[in-house]
């Protein structure tokens, strides 16, 4: 059986010339950045040559990039961070509707901490409204944080216009660019964004590395106290294989990004025109402002979790809602904020490619998926139950 893996956006498999790249700072180069010896310095060598890469790629300074041990802690520490430290200037907090959780959660958190949070709506197809935010701030906001694209259905948010207003306002901006770094060109001039999160697993490199960029000029305080690694913004000894792997990733995406994004917004074109066609499925997300890999789709009498475990039995791995939250049996928030109802938003399905995605993946998913619809709306029961309450009404009607 084929196997065709449409789980990206999830994660990716780590490049084979980021592991040959890393694989020196398992063995025979494992020393500690901090050590004054010839191991030492050779590591501190590796994780100066990864920042500079890094701050390269965003175009920002070699000392704005932090070091962090995964997305989610990159953008606990923005938040929780600048909360922190400017809660004399102000304690109030914007964000939106359809962020990942790695942002609403702290944020939740600090409002039971004493700050105030206004969590802005979004439109149908995931778009915050940038005068929406401006309304919002308020004398004693001190952050606003709006992801740059979203996780499950793609949405890419208008991100320059929000990052202008705060500018405008003397209101810092965090942005999570987990799911568009290294997809989409990022310049953190132009996006006029204080703080932006990123994420090595996203792009080929290796889990459990990430990175906040962090305007020199920010007022914020770390979450993890010690040694004063990274600016003293991050202690604890750096993971300079992972660090490396970032590094070489980022380096990779640089040269391989256009042509692969252009190869893969033609396969998610193809995949969208012909998914669409199937009875009652409905594109989730913006048609042209959405992420060049993601494709998300709801299908009605259909639960997401079987459809996701019928496909992997036929060998395609996608998934339903975010990775994160697919354990749980909970609607997506995402979903039911562009307005889904809870029984649409469960027969959601997330398909995102990949750079070893071929057309012959495209071609069997389109085989293998309406089949599975097919059959999964035979054995419904949110089928059988809408006939019979049809059958029910036509009944009274008549
Ligand atoms: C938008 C977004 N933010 C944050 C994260 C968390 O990143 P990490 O898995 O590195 O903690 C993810 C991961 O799925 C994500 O998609």
């Amino acid at each position: 059986m084929r196997k065709v893996y449409m789980d990206y956006a999830a994660t990716t498999p780590v490049d084979d010339r980021v592991l040959e790249a890393m694989k020196p700072f398992f063995s025979k180069k494992y020393g500690n950045a901090s050590s004054m010896h010839s191991y030492g310095q050779d590591a501190k060598n590796a994780l100066d040559n990864s920042r500079h890469i890094l701050a390269d790629s965003i175009n920002a300074k070699n000392n704005e990039i932090v070091f962090t041990g995964s997305g989610s802690e990159a953008d606990n520490l923005a938040i929780k961070g600048v909360a922190f430290a400017n809660r004399f200037k102000g304690k109030h907090i914007i964000t939106s509707s359809i962020e990942h959780h790695a942002v609403l959660e702290p944020c939740e958190w600090l409002e039971k901490q004493g700050f105030d949070l206004t969590i802005l709506p979004v439109d149908k197809s995931g778009l915050v409204d940038p005068s929406a935010v401006e309304t919002a701030i308020r004398k004693d906001t001190i952050l606003v944080s709006i992801m740059h694209a979203n996780n499950e259905i793609g949405t890419i948010e208008p991100i320059d216009e929000i990052g202008r207003i705060c500018k405008e306002n003397d209101v810092y901006f965090h942005t999570d660019a987990v799911q568009t770094f290294g997809k989409i060109s990022i310049d953190i001039e132009k996006m006029n964004v204080d703080l932006l999160s990123t994420s090595a697993h996203k792009l080929y490199g290796p889990k459990g590395v990430g990175c906040l960029y962090v305007r020199d000029d920010v007022k914020i305080e770390p979450l993890i106290h010690g040694g004063k690694h990274e600016f003293g913004l991050r202690s604890s000894t750096e993971n300079i294989a992972g660090i490396v792997g970032f590094g070489k990733a980022v380096e990779l995406r640089k040269g391989e990004m256009p042509t692969e994004m252009r190869n893969l917004t033609k396969l998610r074109t193809i995949l969208i025109k012909e998914v669409i066609k199937i009875e009652d499925a409905h594109l989730n997300g913006h048609s042209e402002l959405r992420l060049p890999n993601n494709a998300n789709f709801w299908f009605k009498f259909i639960e997401g979790e079987s459809l996701m475990m019928d496909l992997s039995l036929n060998g395609v791995s996608a998934s339903t809602g975010s990775a994160c939250s697919s354990k749980s049996l909970k609607a997506s928030h995402v979903l039911l904020a562009i307005g889904l109802k809870p029984e649409e938003a469960h027969g959601s399905l997330r398909l995102s490619l990949g750079k070893y995605n071929t057309a012959e993946d495209v071609e069997y998913v389109l085989n293998v998926l309406p089949k599975s619809v097919e059959k999964l709306r035979k054995i419904s029961p949110f089928k059988r139950d809408w006939n019979s309450e049809n059958n029910f009404e036509k009944n009274i009607r008549t």
